[in-house]
């Protein structure tokens, strides 16, 4: 294996880093930091020339102006990591940054580029002679300086190279790192974005725990910041858990009041959670828990039609809990159901990219990496590893025997917490369709028959029978009887 080792001989930097704003500056320190030369580039110099001013004795740097220079500056074979927005800035570094090296060197993209981006890159340079990694990086600003989650893609010759140097700056859980390759061409970037999906479910599931704890138990934000704390203590510990409880923490400095009260509660996005949903669609999985997420975000910015709004009736309102410690605790049970919920349709839509695109994206290994340096990085994570480990061809993870058995011990707390919140006019769209996605997934009988039998009628679509093979088509316009098609 061709291992690369840090600390250059040659003088030259063993890895080079163009795009440094935030994430593209903690990540070349993070490789400095370990030990590696690392070229520096960016398209204005200010930026280089100030990372080197304030870091540039946590390693070696090597400053270029130009990508000429900044190519020069590269051992064989040249890796070149891209930290820029995605989409057509990526693309422009790409080509000419492809313009300027070899057959056998390599170019990185580690940005949230769109998975079929990626594939197309990929091809574009495997055709030039350059090998094209499209790998997904989460952890935000801190991780991509002190160890990041990362998904490469890309071709498995990469990896020989590239592999032991992004595993050594990922963030390492029992001794193993974040880091695996995903698969061929546009995986890495796949399995980024629906690991954003996720994160926006599990945002939202939390925002919805958060609400109803404000509003039907009329608890203060310290106090819900409290309880937070604690379930960090828990089956529930994760990184979303934890920064919650500080953001609830933090008090306005100018007006005193917590600052999520004076936040406006309009939620941007910047895509990834929208992707993650058109390619559900395609792939026909039904990820309802991630695009409640991107409609409860899309509707909170939908502000005019929110105030116009604001005056309909709520009708006749349920009385609120009376026991307010039981309903914290079914509170907690449905997060955590939903949050089951949420990651087995995200991996479910994974099992199926994979399978869409040949990948063989193995869901273990995922799992393994996903438990440090990401944003959904969680405690529970551990169990989807074991969960997969057990079998590898698990229909679900609602199956699981661990997840299985803690659902149907929350089932009547997720029940309890859904028909309060609508007695009491709170919107729980998160925990409410993935209790729905549960019942529907486990029952003996759908209405989706009567959906056939209504197709049937208006457009002749037939169906079939639960006692015969065959496609059959009832004349419902003429004497109704049924014919085999
Ligand atoms: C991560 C994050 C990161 C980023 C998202 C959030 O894994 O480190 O997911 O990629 O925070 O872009 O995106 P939104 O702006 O869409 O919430």
């Amino acid at each position: 294996m061709n291992n690369v080792e840090a600390s250059s001989s040659s003088g030259k930097a063993q890895i080079g880093v163009t795009g440094l704003a935030v994430m593209g500056s903690n990540i070349a320190r993070n490789f400095a930091r370990h030990g590696y030369t690392v070229a520096l580039h960016n398209r204005s110099i200010a930026k280089t020339d100030a990372l080197i001013a304030n870091h540039g004795d946590e390693g070696n740097f090597i400053r270029t102006e130009t990508i000429a220079e900044f190519v020069a500056a590269l051992e064989r074979p040249r890796r070149v990591l891209i930290m820029v927005k995605a989409g057509a800035p990526t693309d422009a570094v790409i080509e000419e940054l492809a313009d300027a090296m070899e057959p056998g060197d390599i170019i990185i993209d580690g940005g949230n580029s769109l998975y079929t981006d990626t594939i197309r890159r990929e091809a574009a340079m495997s055709a030039r002679g350059l090998n094209f990694v499209g790998a997904g990086i989460s952890g935000g600003e801190e991780g991509a300086l002190n160890g990041p989650a990362i998904m490469p893609g890309g071709p498995a010759e990469s990896y020989e190279s590239l592999g032991p140097m992004l595993e050594s700056i990922a963030a390492q859980v029992d001794g193993e790192p974040c880091c695996t390759h995903i698969g061929p061409d546009g995986s890495g970037h796949f399995v980024k974005m629906v690991h954003n999906g996720i994160e926006y479910a599990d945002m939202q599931l939390i925002g919805e725990a958060y609400d109803l704890m404000r509003k039907a138990l009329d608890l203060p934000v310290a106090e819900i910041a409290d309880v937070f704390r604690e379930w960090n203590t828990t089956e529930l510990e994760s990184y979303l858990i934890e920064i919650t409880a500080e953001v609830l923490s933090q008090v306005d400095a100018e007006t005193g009041k917590p600052l999520v009260d004076v936040i406006v509660d309009a939620a941007g996005q910047k895509g990834t959670g929208r992707w993650t949903v058109k390619s559900a669609l395609d792939l026909g999985i039904p990820t309802t828990g991630i695009a409640e997420a991107v409609f409860a975000r899309a509707l909170s910015s939908s502000t005019d039609q929110r105030l116009a709004a604001r005056g309909l009736k709520a009708g006749a309102l349920g009385e609120a809990p009376a026991d307010k410690a039981r309903f914290i605790e079914d509170i907690k049970a449905a997060l955590y159901a939903s949050k089951v919920v949420a990651y087995a349709q995200g991996f479910d839509q994974i099992a199926a990219g994979s399978a869409e695109y040949g990948w063989d994206v193995d869901r273990g290994a995922l799992a393994t990496i996903w438990r440090g340096g990401c944003i959904i990085r969680a405690q529970f994570l551990n169990r989807i590893r074991e969960a997969y480990a057990d079998d590898p061809a698990l229909p679900s993870l609602l199956l699981a025997p661990y997840f299985r058995d803690a659902v149907e011990a929350g089932i009547d707390s997720w029940r309890r917490v859904v028909s309060t919140a609508t007695l009491l006019g709170i919107p729980v769209p998160a925990f409410a369709s993935s209790l729905s996605y549960y019942d529907a997934l486990r029952a003996e009988r759908l209405p989706a028959a009567l959906t056939q039998g209504l197709r049937d009628y208006f457009g002749a679509h037939t169906y079939q029978r639960v006692d015969k093979e065959g496609t059959f088509h009832t004349l419902w316009s003429g004497d109704r009887s049924e014919v085999a098609e």
